[in-house]
């Protein structure tokens, strides 16, 4: 296939293994020099890499702060795309970074916020990458893309793919993912192959379907385009705290510590990016600590940064409840471990208790619904205060990746049952619970 070459502004695609650059393609996805699949090697990923001089010609803080598209599209000279109309039309991005003050004082802290990305068009922030790997394939003329899934990713590629019309999507999903995903894959019209098998399973025969049948692959970490779409949640994080916290129009404030759930590691490894572009820019003066945080029944990252790992992650049999970040061996590893070193972060485990206590922690506390990878996030700022990692003052961000509707059991297993009653009101009267309220 003869695909038109990317935008001038990226230079290619460099490889996380050896450093070397090469254009990725509709049928190039890693470094020709280590494509194989060794089993405890990480992926040799491709990190799209800028030419800064010619993006700070295009852009800069100022105007991007004067665009009044609010979608990921205000940030077209930072993606890998010739022009934002290429994104499908669904206005992807564009969360609210929400104040939660009482999240903080419980944890002793002062200045606490969520950014609510559940609020996408299909629930995730995996909007964010499907919507910029749409628009390569379209920008490169492909009719057909493809995806393994735990379900998101999926959601958010059927969508984008339905908004725009005339394509084909085909997904691969665990069979046991949550119903709601599955629901949302069928509704959208891709084609739904639910595997009988894991998600590592669904992964491996995506990328064998797409070498044989020529669809272009939006495999998370494997498609290097999924990272630059996830980097735009923290260019939105930098812009919309600057404003909160009373600086001028145009400038940009980067948090002190950003906790993000970690499953493939392609989410904080997108992080590391944006926050990596906008510092080369100069448009934020330091780089954030970043807390990448997994369920102890999927800690594969957490053990290799504990061993001190850069090349090597041994895959680990995934069992938790928080279906988004059960992920046996994570195809984003070495971002994701640059990611937490690189920034003096660190890798946190939660149990699956703790992330079901979180759920309903998050939501009464701020009024944020997440589901339970997204809840992850909020346990893991339990845990790294617990643990002494958090400083009171600290400005601290926490990434809800994914609305609370996306898996209803593990919602009712965090808040348990309603009260059943007979339909009087002398049932209802004197009842203990019906206490409280704002003037009480
Ligand atoms: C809601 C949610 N949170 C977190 C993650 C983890 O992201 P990553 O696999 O990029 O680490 C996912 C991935 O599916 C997700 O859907
Ligand atoms: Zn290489």
């Amino acid at each position: 296939m003869n695909a038109s070459p990317l935008p001038a502004h990226v230079l290619g695609g460099r490889c996380t293994a050896c450093g070397r650059l090469v254009e990725p393609t509709p049928e190039r996805y890693l470094c020709p020099d280590h494509s194989e699949r060794p089993s405890e090697t990480p992926l040799p990923t491709l990190d799209i890499a800028y030419d800064y001089e010619r993006i700070a010609a295009r852009t800069n803080p100022t105007r991007i702060a004067a665009d009044p598209d609010p979608s990921i599209g205000r940030y077209e000279a930072l993606l890998p795309i010739a022009d934002r109309r290429s994104l499908p039309p669904l206005a992807v991005g564009g969360t609210p970074l929400l104040p939660a003050p009482r999240l903080a004082a419980r944890l002793g802290l002062r200045r606490v916020w969520v950014k609510d990305d559940g609020r996408n068009p299909t629930a995730s922030l995996k909007d964010r990458a499907s919507a910029v790997v749409t628009a390569r394939a379209r920008e490169w003329g492909l009719d057909t893309v493809a995806t393994a899934s735990t379900g998101n990713a999926a959601a958010s590629l059927a969508g984008q793919v339905a908004a725009w019309g005339g394509g084909r999507c085909v997904i691969f999903v665990p069979a046991t993912a949550p119903p709601a995903k599955m629901a949302q894959l069928l509704v959208y019209g891709a084609t739904v192959l639910a595997v009988e098998g894991t998600y590592d399973q669904a992964f491996d025969l995506c990328t064998a379907a797409c070498a044989r049948f020529g669809w272009y692959n939006r495999n998370t970490g494997l498609n290097p385009f999924t990272t630059e779409g996830k980097k735009t949640v923290v260019y939105e994080i930098v812009e919309a705290l600057a404003q909160q916290e009373g600086l001028a129009p145009g400038r940009w404030l980067a948090p002190d510590v950003i906790l993000v759930p970690v499953g493939d590691g392609s989410i904080i490894g997108g992080v590391h990016k944006g926050l990596s572009d906008a510092l080369a820019l100069g448009w934020i003066d330091h780089m954030p600590r970043l807390m990448g945080v997994q369920a102890v029944g999927s800690n594969a990252l957490t053990q290799a940064w504990r061993a001190g790992a850069t090349d090597r992650v041994a895959a680990v049999p995934a069992t938790t409840l928080a279906d988004s970040i059960a992920v046996d061996w994570p195809r984003d590893a070495r971002k994701a471990l640059a990611a937490v070193r690189e920034t003096g972060g660190a890798f946190i485990e939660v149990t699956d208790e703790a992330i079901l206590e979180a759920m309903t922690r998050l939501a009464r506390s701020t009024g944020v619904f997440a589901e339970p990878a997204a809840a992850a996030a909020t346990a893991g700022l339990v845990a790294a205060v617990a643990q002494g990692l958090i400083a009171a003052d600290e400005r601290v961000v926490v990434l809800s990746t994914g609305n609370g509707l996306k898996d209803i059991a593990a919602a009712r297993r965090s808040a348990g049952d309603p009260l059943r009653v007979a339909a009087t009101l002398e049932a209802i009267e004197g009842l203990e619970e019906l206490g409280g309220g704002w003037r009480s």
